[in-house]
């Protein structure tokens, strides 16, 4: 047997329980050592309070996104980072939902769970954070990250991988220092290219970190089954049955954009 450690990390779960159970099933399945959660596990979808014991069972690690933040506050809306009135009037829509189907268990819960997690795995310094290392909600693009700035972030953070999430998208590129960025995309929504899977990150440390996104499979019929019996916005479960987002696009940087359809 080679002498590889394999992680599994999780972005955004957004209150698709289902989806998570089939990411947790796979990830087991695949023998991974160790199981990550990157927060903003509500938001979006139905009954947030489903996500927590899912989590706590399969012993996955986690720490807070914006959401958690934004929840154990007390705050009035989701820190998430938008600019522009339609995003932000979709994300209230979201956030007022959850804050309010959320208990206050599981609100104490996230006040608990630290912002960042550092891991050493087959000598590499793996820093995890919901946005970047250096705000909670900060979009890190594909696009409009270019090699020199990751180069930055991640000697500052003194990092040779980083795993973010936050922005829906799995994106991942080796710096030519060898350091390496992974967005790990989120397990709440498809990711705008037409089809209904969802998608976590597997990494493999061994002499090199491989990066391998994973789709992942779940009964969408029977998410937007249950997001339509809480009367969540009809384009959100349009996202879920059709793979296209239809909210939160204003936000998207062109060439993202230019890959969906809306
Ligand atoms: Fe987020």
């Amino acid at each position: 047997m080679p002498d590889v450690t394999r992680l599994a990390f999780f972005g955004g779960v957004y209150s698709n329980s289902l989806a998570l159970e089939a990411a947790l099933t796979h990830a087991k399945r695949s023998s991974a050592d160790g199981l990550y959660a990157l927060g903003d596990f509500g938001g979006f979808g139905p009954h947030p309070d489903r996500v927590f014991p899912i989590l706590l069972d399969a012993g996955v690690e986690s720490i807070q996104g914006n959401y958690e933040e934004s929840l154990s506050s007390g705050a009035e809306d989701c820190h998430c980072g938008y600019t522009d009135p339609r995003d932000n009037h979709f994300a209230q829509i979201s956030y007022d939902y959850t804050a309010r189907k959320t208990s206050s268990e599981w609100k104490r819960w996230m006040r608990t769970l630290p912002k960042t997690r550092r891991l050493e795995v087959a000598g590499r310094k793996v820093l995890l954070v919901h946005g970047s290392p250096r705000k909670i909600n900060e979009f890190l693009w594909e696009s409009t990250s270019p090699v020199s700035f990751l180069e930055k972030m991640l000697a500052d953070s003194d990092a040779d991988v980083l795993v973010c999430t936050h922005t829906g998208l799995p994106w991942t590129r080796l710096l030519p220092s060898g350091r390496r960025v992974v967005n790990a995309g989120v397990l709440g929504r498809p990711a705008n290219d037409g089809r209904t899977n969802v998608w976590y990150a597997r990494l493999t440390f061994g002499r090199d970190v491989s990066v391998e996104f994973v789709p992942v499979e779940y009964d969408h019929e029977e998410l937007a089954r249950r997001m339509r019996e809480e009367r969540l916005p009809g384009e959100f479960i349009e996202t879920v049955s059709t793979g296209w987002w239809t909210t939160c696009l204003e936000i998207l940087p062109a060439k993202e954009r230019e890959r969906g359809r809306y």
